[in-house]
C-alpha cells in the first residue's frame, strides 16, 4: 500500500474506512485463487431444494415464475454481479443470472437431470440447457458457456461464492454493497 496510486490508498476514489472494513469483513477467505464472499441474508434452507420431491408441492412453478426471486435467495447480487443460486441436496450451485443466449432469467429456470446423471438448468425463455457444474451449453449443441462460480456451504448452512477478483466498482464509490 502506498500513498501514490496504490489501489488501496487513492483518496479520490477510496470509500470511507468503515466501508473498507466492511469489504474486508465480507472478504472471507482466499482459496485456489478465489476470493470468497459470504452471501448475506440467505441461508441454504432458504433455497428451493430440487432434490426433494416434497418441496415440489410447496412451491408450484406457476407461482414461482410470478416472483422476482422465489423461493427467497435464488437471485442474489454480490460483488456487483447478479447470480442465480440453485440447491440440490446439500450442494449449492452459482451461475450468472442472465442467459448467454438472449438474457433470459436463469434463476427462474428448472433444474433437470441429464442422461449422465449430472444436472443442468433449463432457461425459461427458449429452453437452452446449461450444465450446473461447468456452465457449458448442453442442449442445443452450440459453443456457449454460462459463467459459473465456486460455492462453499459451511456447517451452519452459510453460503459463500468465489470470485477471481473484486468488482472494480468496489473502490470507485459507484457500486453498491
Ligand atoms: S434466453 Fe435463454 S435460451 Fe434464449
Amino acid at each position: 500500500m502506498t500513498s501514490r496510486g496504490g489501489w488501496f490508498v487513492n483518496s479520490k476514489h477510496l470509500r470511507t474506512c468503515a466501508e473498507v472494513v466492511k469489504i474486508l469483513w465480507i472478504f472471507m477467505s482466499l482459496s485456489d485463487g478465489y476470493l470468497f464472499f459470504k452471501v448475506e441474508n440467505v441461508h441454504i434452507s432458504d433455497l428451493y431444494d430440487w432434490s426433494d420431491p416434497k418441496q415440489k408441492g410447496k412451491y408450484s412453478r406457476p407461482k414461482l415464475k410470478r416472483r422476482e426471486s422465489a423461493p427467497s435467495g435464488s437471485l442474489v447480487h454480490i460483488n456487483e454481479e447478479k447470480i442465480a443460486l440453485f440447491r440440490h441436496g446439500e450442494k449449492v450451485y452459482a451461475m450468472q443470472e442472465k442467459c448467454p443466449h438472449l438474457g433470459g432469467p436463469l434463476h427462474l429456470g428448472d433444474i433437470e437431470e441429464l442422461p449422465d446423471k449430472s444436472l443442468c438448468v433449463r432457461c425459461p425463455w427458449h429452453s437452452w440447457r446449461f450444465s450446473l457444474d461447468t456452465g457449458r451449453l448442453v442442449l442445443p449443441k452450440k459453443d456457449k458457456v454460462a459463467i459459473t462460480f465456486p460455492v462453499t456451504v459451511d456447517a451452519e448452512g452459510n453460503i459463500s461464492i468465489g470470485f477471481l477478483e473484486f468488482a472494480s466498482d468496489y473502490f470507485s464509490g459507484s457500486g453498491e454493497f
